[in-house]
């Protein structure tokens, strides 16, 4: 019995150690220890045997399993061992070769600009509003004092659609659109696309985007000192410490009186280079204190409100940002320009 359970298990070992798939490995099993196998022949047996005999040959039986059934998982890790290493072969991955970029996307450079802008006035306590880009005309001209047939509205080519709307040519409208609904004190900044009739070249496009500021409250409490300090922080804000600020009496019929506004190249610090085009000064749009009419014509008191109003172009800000000399470059949908922001 003794030997006739020592060779059975050699060759049970020998097979399984053969065994290359897990569906050989269990037809051994079944083989030889399944329910008709020689040793659980042998277990059923024991209760034929005396006691001492039992225990002997018992052990022994139970021994011949348990080592079988661990050659069994050995040898089923082994065989997942061989799978994953051919696997391993066949996937290896080539650590050598020539890596692929993957690019991400990111907000154009007017936008960026744009975001920037707004980040400078929230931080001065501003609020960032924005209205619709096609208006009707007395919300882009009449309530801004350019009543039909006024010289004024000349300063700007106008497109009309046919229902006879405009597209907004400045974001001055927001000002007047936001009035309606609230009363100063207000302080509020909006950016967006206007559209102008006109050529495009290096520094017109006949679309782009205006950042409007609106600042007001009761009479007496804004001055043009506060106006002054303000373009100052959103000029330092954008183009750093070391710029100033410079205002030149000029004309727009929403503001009295109103200013040409310019900031010193911050290229060369208002000494004169290509970028200001020698002068040391870039213009950057129109401001000024806010017209009674204004205040008038969304239905407030007369002299009873002051502020500030500006309207800078924000490709222009862009512009002197990021050193570019031409606009045109903004809308080619070129990516090697636009990859570089
Ligand atoms: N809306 C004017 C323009 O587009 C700019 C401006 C805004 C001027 C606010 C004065 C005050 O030219």
């Amino acid at each position: 019995m003794k030997n006739k359970l020592e060779t059975t298990k050699k060759i049970a070992l020998a097979e399984i150690k053969k065994a290359d798939s897990f569906d050989g490995l269990e037809k051994i099993r079944i083989k030889y220890l399944g329910r008709k196998s020689e040793l659980t022949d042998v277990l059923r047996g024991l209760k034929d045997l005396s006691n001492e005999k039992k225990k002997e040959v018992g052990e022994l039986a139970n021994k011949t399993r348990e080592e079988i059934e661990d050659s069994i998982k050995y040898q089923v890790l082994s065989i997942k061992q061989r799978e994953l290493s051919g696997l391993d072969e066949k996937e290896r991955i080539d650590i050598t070769y020539p890596g692929e970029k993957i690019e991400a996307g990111h907000l154009h450079p007017i936008t960026q600009t744009r975001y920037m802008i707004e980040e400078i006035f929230k931080s001065m306590g501003f609020l960032v509003v924005e209205d619709r880009e096609v208006e009707d005309e007395f919300h882009n001209f009449d309530a801004l004092n350019m009543p039909q047939n006024h010289p004024a509205r000349d300063m700007q080519d106008t497109f009309f659609l046919k229902s006879g709307a405009v597209p907004r040519t400045q974001t001055s409208s927001v000002q007047i659109r936001y009035m309606e609904k609230n009363k100063p004190p207000l302080k509020i900044v909006s950016s967006g696309r206007v559209y102008r009739n006109e050529n495009a070249d290096t520094t017109h496009g006949f679309n782009f985007h205006q950042v409007e500021c609106l600042m007001a409250d009761k009479a007496g409490k804004i001055t043009i000192s506060n106006f002054k300090s303000v373009l100052s922080e959103f000029m330092k804000g954008l183009f750093g410490k070391n710029v100033k600020i410079r205002l030149r009496p000029s004309y727009f019929p929403f503001v009295e009186p109103g200013f040409e506004t310019d900031v010193s190249c911050p290229y060369c610090n208002g000494k004169g280079c290509r970028i200001c085009k020698n002068s040391g000064w870039i213009e950057l749009g129109g401001s000024g204190m806010v017209n009674q009419k204004v205040f008038t014509s969304v239905g407030l008191p007369e002299d009873e409100y002051e502020g500030f109003a500006f309207g800078f172009g924000i490709e222009r800000l862009a512009m002197i940002k990021f050193g570019i000399d031409d606009l045109r470059l903004f809308y080619s949908g070129d990516l090697r320009f636009l990859e570089q922001f």
